[in-house]
Order: C-alpha cells, then sequence, then structure tokens
C-alpha cells in the first residue's frame, strides 16, 4: 500500500499542497516520499527514503515551482526503501514521471523486453516499467496525446495499479487511472486533485468523484475526463458532496481502524497472492535444503507459524517447530546450528522477543529467513531471504490483516515445497492452487453474510465472564488467534486449546451455561470434533460454532453458529475461519464500551524484551 496525489491549480505552489496531502496519506506508508512540479516546460522532482517530515527537514519539500504536480508516500514492496526506488520514476529521457501503488505482476517480462530495445532502469521498482511503457508508445506514434500513450501502456499491466503522471509535453495535465488500486478525484473551483484517497484533498474540497476499476481520467483545469481503459470509451459521472469529517475520511466510514482492516482482507489477500514468484522459490530451496526448521514469533504472527506447521508438515512433509521467540534462547539456543533454518515472522520485523532469537541462531550460523510486513525492517535486514507479505500499515494495535497474509504466504511457501519435493500432485497442486485463488472472495463473502449474525452472537455472549475456544488440527491455531483477539481488545479471560485436551484437564471449568467456541471446519477431524461437542454440551455448555455452510450434524449440536462457504481445504482453513473470531472480538468490545483501536497496556510493535 502506497498513497498518491496530484493537483492542478489555478493559482499558487503545488509543492505545498502535494506535501500536506502526503502527510494525510502517511498512513498508506511511510518508507520513502517524493514530489514531482512541471513548470516552464520542465520537470522538478525531490524525493528520498525517510518518513515525509525528515525528508522534508533535508529536502524543503515545498521548494518545487509549477501549480501542476504529483507526489508520492511509499511502502516498499518491489526495492528496497532507498532514494533510487522513491516515487516519482521517470523514463529514459527524464519526460514522464510517474507515482503508483499496487504491484505489477508482469514487470519482469515487461523490463526484460523493453531493456531488449535499450531501455535503461534506474531503480528496482515495477513502477519504472510504466514510464518506459509510456516513452515506447510515444516513440512509436509521436501524435498520441499523453493520454492515449498511457492506455496503450496501461493495457499491457496485469496486477493492481492507481498511477498518475505528468509530462512537459502536455504540461496543463495530470493523467491517472486505476485498476485494483483505489483512485479517488477531488474537484473545486480553481483547482482539481486525484489521491489514493479521500482524506488526501478532504481539508481542500468536498466535491469527490470515485474512479471505478479499468478508468483512466485526465485532469485539467477545465475539469476531469473519464475513459475506460479497454475501448476509450466516455464515463461520465458527477462529483458526490462528502459530509465526512477527517477522522472519518481516514477510516473510510468505519467506526475503527480495527474493523476496517478486517475488511480490508478481501483486498489484502489479493495482494499477498500477487508476490514474486522469485522470492517464493528462493525460500522455498532454503526450506527445501534445512536440516531443521524453527518457526518463531510472538503472539499472531506466533499462531500464524502454528498454523504454518500444519501446513509444511501435511503438504509437503516438512517438519517445523514452531516456537514462541521468547523462549527460543531458553529451549534451542544451544542446539541451533549451523544446519538450522529459522524462519522468522513478525509483521513489523521490530519485535524485540523475535529479534532476540534471530540474533542467537545468527550468532550460531544459523540460517535466517523473514516473513515481514516492514520492507526495510530490522529483520529484513538481518535475513538472508525475506518476503514483504504487502498487507499495508496496521493501525489497530490488534492484528488482523497482517494475520491473514502472513498465512496465504506461508501456505504458499509449504505447496510450492510440496511441489517442489514432489509431494502432491499436479492435480492436487492445481486443485489447492485455485483454492487459494479463491479465498479472497471467500473471505468477502463471509463479511457480507456474516457480520450480522456475529454481532447478534456478540450481544448474546457479551457479559460472558471467560470462553473456551477449540479446534483440532490446524484449526487450533485458528482457535488461539480467537482467544488472543477476545482477551486483547475486550479484556474477557479466555482459554484455548486443541479440544482433544479438555478431558485432560479443563472440562472441569464448565457449567451450565459456559460459552464454548467450536471451529469445525469439515476436515479430517469432523467426527472427533463432534464428540468433543457432544462431551461440553453435556456437562451444560452453550456451543457456538463456525461450520462449513450446510453442516447440519453440527449445526443442530450448536446453540449458536457462523457459516463459512464450503470447500476450502483444510490447509487453508485459518484463512476465512478466523474472520468471524475477528469480527466476535470486535463487537464484543463494543458490546462492553472498549475501544479496539487501543487496548490497554498494549503497543503496535513491541520492542523491548
Ligand atoms: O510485529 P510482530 O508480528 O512481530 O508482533 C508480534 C505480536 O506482538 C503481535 O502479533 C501481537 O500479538 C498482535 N498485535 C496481537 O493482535
Amino acid at each position: 500500500m502506497c498513497g498518491i496525489f496530484g493537483c492542478i491549480l489555478k493559482d499558487g505552489n503545488a509543492a505545498p499542497i502535494i506535501h500536506g496531502a502526503l502527510k494525510r496519506l502517511e498512513y498508506r506508508g511511510y518508507d520513502s516520499v517524493g514530489e514531482a512540479t512541471l513548470y516552464e516546460g520542465k520537470l522538478y522532482i525531490k524525493k528520498d527514503q525517510g518518513k515525509i517530515d525528515e525528508v522534508n527537514k533535508i529536502h524543503n519539500l515545498d521548494d518545487l515551482p509549477g501549480n501542476i504536480g504529483i507526489g508520492h508516500t511509499r511502502w516498499a514492496t518491489h526495492g528496497a526503501p532507498l532514494q533510487i526506488n522513491a516515487h516519482p520514476h521517470l523514463d529514459c529521457s527524464g519526460q514522464i514521471a510517474v507515482v503508483h501503488n499496487g504491484i505489477i505482476e508482469n514487470f519482469s517480462e515487461l523490463k526484460q523486453e523493453l531493456e531488449n530495445i535499450g531501455h535503461v532502469f534506474r531503480s528496482k521498482t515495477d513502477t519504472e516499467v510504466i514510464a518506459h511503457l509510456i516513452e515506447h508508445a510515444w516513440k512509436t506514434n509521436p501524435s498520441l496525446s499523453l493520454a492515449e500513450a498511457i492506455l496503450e501502456a496501461i493495457r499491457r499491466l496485469e496486477g493492481s495499479y492507481a498511477i498518475a503522471v505528468i509530462s512537459p509535453k502536455e504540461p496543463n495535465k495530470i493523467v491517472c487511472a486505476r485498476n485494483e488500486s483505489p483512485l479517488v478525484i477531488g474537484v473545486n473551483e480553481n483547482s482539481i486533485y486525484c489521491a489514493s484517497d479521500i482524506p488526501a484533498f478532504l481539508p481542500l474540497t468536498n466535491k469527490a468523484v470515485i474512479i471505478n476499476d479499468g478508468e483512466l481520467v485526465t485532469l485539467s483545469l477545465e475539469g476531469y475526463e473519464i475513459k475506460k481503459i479497454s475501448d476509450s470509451s466516455l464515463v461520465m459521472r458527477k462529483p458526490k458532496i462528502l459530509d465526512w469529517t477527517p477522522e472519518m475520511a481516514l477510516k473510510q466510514g468505519y467506526p475503527h481502524f480495527m474493523l476496517k482492516e478486517i475488511h480490508e482482507q478481501p483486498a489484502t489477500l489479493r495482494n499477498t497472492l500477487r508476490l514474486q514468484e522469485h522470492y517464493l522459490d528462493l525460500m522455498t530451496t532454503f526450506l527445501d535444503r534445512a536440516h531443521e526448521v524453527f518457526l518463531v514469533a510472538c503472539g499472531t504472527s506466533y499462531h500464524a507459524c502454528l498454523a504454518a506447521s500444519y501446513m509444511f508438515s501435511k503438504l509437503a512433509f516438512l517438519a517445523t517447530y514452531p516456537v514462541i521467540a521468547s523462549e527460543f534462547v531458553e529451549q534451542h539456543g544451544k542446539s541451533v546450528n549451523i544446519d538450522s533454518t529459522i524462519l522468522a515472522v513478525s509483521q513489523s520485523g521490530e519485535t524485540a522477543d523475535t529479534l532476540a532469537a534471530v540474533n542467537c541462531a545468527r550468532q550460531r550460523a544459523a540460517t535466517i529467513l523473514g516473513l515481514t510486513n516492514v520492507i526495510g525492517s530490522t529483520l529484513t535486514r538481518i535475513s538472508r531471504v525475506y518476503i514483504g507479505q504487502q498487507s499495508g500499515p496496521e493501525i489497530g494495535v490488534a492484528a488482523t490483516k497482517t494475520f491473514t497474509s502472513q498465512l496465504s504466504v506461508l501456505s504458499q511457501l509449504a505447496l510450492r515445497l510440496a511441489k517442489k519435493r514432489g509431494k502432491v500432485s499436479q492435480d492436487e497442486m492445481d486443485f489447492l492452487a485455485e483454492k487459494m485463488e479463491k479465498l479472497p472472495d471467500i473471505v468477502e463473502t463471509i463479511l457480507q453474510t456474516q457480520e450480522e449474525k456475529v454481532k447478534q452472537i456478540a450481544k448474546k455472549y457479551k457479559d460472558a465472564k471467560t470462553f473456551f475456544f477449540l479446534g483440532r488440527g490446524t484449526s487450533t491455531a485458528t482457535a488461539y488467534e480467537g482467544r488472543l483477539k477476545l482477551m486483547e481488545i475486550a479484556y474477557v479471560p479466555a482459554i484455548a486449546f486443541p479440544a482433544g485436551e479438555s478431558k485432560h484437564g479443563p472440562i472441569s471449568l464448565v457449567e451450565q451455561g459456559f460459552p464454548v467456541i467450536f471451529i469445525c471446519p469439515k476436515d479430517g477431524t469432523h467426527k472427533t470434533l463432534i464428540g468433543n461437542i457432544m462431551e461440553m454440551k453435556a456437562r451444560g455448555a452453550s456451543i457456538i460454532t463456525i461450520i462449513e455452510e450446510g453442516d447440519s450434524e453440527i449445526r443442530e449440536l450448536a446453540d449458536d453458529y457462523v457459516e463459512i462457504p464450503n470447500g476450502v481445504p483444510e490447509v487453508l482453513s485459518p484463512i476465512p475461519y478466523v474472520i468471524p473470531l475477528q469480527l466476535l472480538a470486535y463487537y464484543i468490545a463494543i458490546e462492553r464500551g472498549h475501544n479496539p483501536d487501543r487496548p490497554r497496556n498494549l503497543a503496535k510493535s513491541v520492542t523491548v524484551k
């Protein structure tokens, strides 16, 4: 996730306006920043790595001439957060400046093709291909307008993008376009804006035009013209008047960041399916060679590791050891060695306990692999290979979208490893890959159809003193994560364990009305889990189940149930099955009058041991 912005003003300098808008978009990314303006037929650019305020201190971003310009605040996906990779990016001639939010999936092929015909690339970003493609279209047909050259270029792109482009060849225009990344236009009598999100221009205008996927817009002081990218046909759309406060705009109308981030999961999961094959393959190779693999993390990230240990074992026949990072040194500090591989999972990449475990393993010459949401974080700097999970910044303290993205990346790794090791047939492989592709839609369906039901369940159980969260197999990880969400934001003590453990102790807590949440995908554990439900029911527990749609057997045993679309393979089930648990924690927190975005005593990133 990055933030893009552009503006044309009738009077005054664009640069300070861009700077202010980028500050309001900083929540979308903040590892580098850049601006480009046009003045008297020349392009002016300032960009660097670092937060906006840091870059501004060094470069004085407001000091760029011209009434028209574009800007970008970056959340690195392709290419480290360095000045060279900061946007805007230019073509070879330095006449086309592009800012971009999204991921161009076929950028390697396009880059190769462009390099073969003489284009010289400066950065490691996917974005730069867009500038060169536009240049190429213009070179091939110099009579094209900027918008036409851009149309030719973006028709070649696969992946997601919201772009804004300026060029001294058409000095009074900004051309922008979108596919699967957000883009909105703001209009005023004396100015016009484009942005990734409404908060960018909300203090400047309350008239907005939402741009849809597959549309290109040309902005000028005369107004805006929307065209379909597919056939260049014109689209007529009037601005809407917004009555949002800046605070509401930042949360896109949701009451809390946590709820917004829960709802972002279909989009973030689509992003994680666009990871660079190259990094996945490289990490798979390291995992394949490893003698022993530790999956090391804290909190929610540890639950992703726990789920991953089932995925690696079931799909790729690889035994891995999920370890809570703060225990790693005590438990394995002496035995970890040159033959060990540590896959450290940390959305922030800065968690002190995780880094301490990694440092201990590094000192003993183990191989370090990293999975994180923050490229440029300490974890990325000390890992032999790392993968950026591409969830975009998560503001709510409770991890939601970063958890499902971690699961998505880890399942992709497990699948690749299975293929490499010849542990799954081609048919099975195709089946799982297809199911993985469908997960974002499945999560979308759950959010659309089950949220109201979860709200009612939250109302019913809001005063419960404690809960059990139970699952078997891979769902054990889902149960642990559901329990953590409820405890941390609703302050309800809860216990999670593999359902088979009930009769070894915890069942003695159960009495009439004790709420027990069962995670029940229709997998190999289904039958045994029914036995576990029966034993709880016999002791008067209230049974809440997350079941597969149409699972009448469990539905009839349950006091309350939430349904997940059927056909999700067991190893992928934590992704959809955790969604109702995130919503449940959220709505119980609301019912109990707590702010889910700021749970007491907690911080987003725990940088102390
Ligand atoms: O940044 P990390 O993934 O390393 O953070 C680890 C935990 O602190 C984190 O997952 C925490 O448990 C969640 N914020 C809970 O929702």
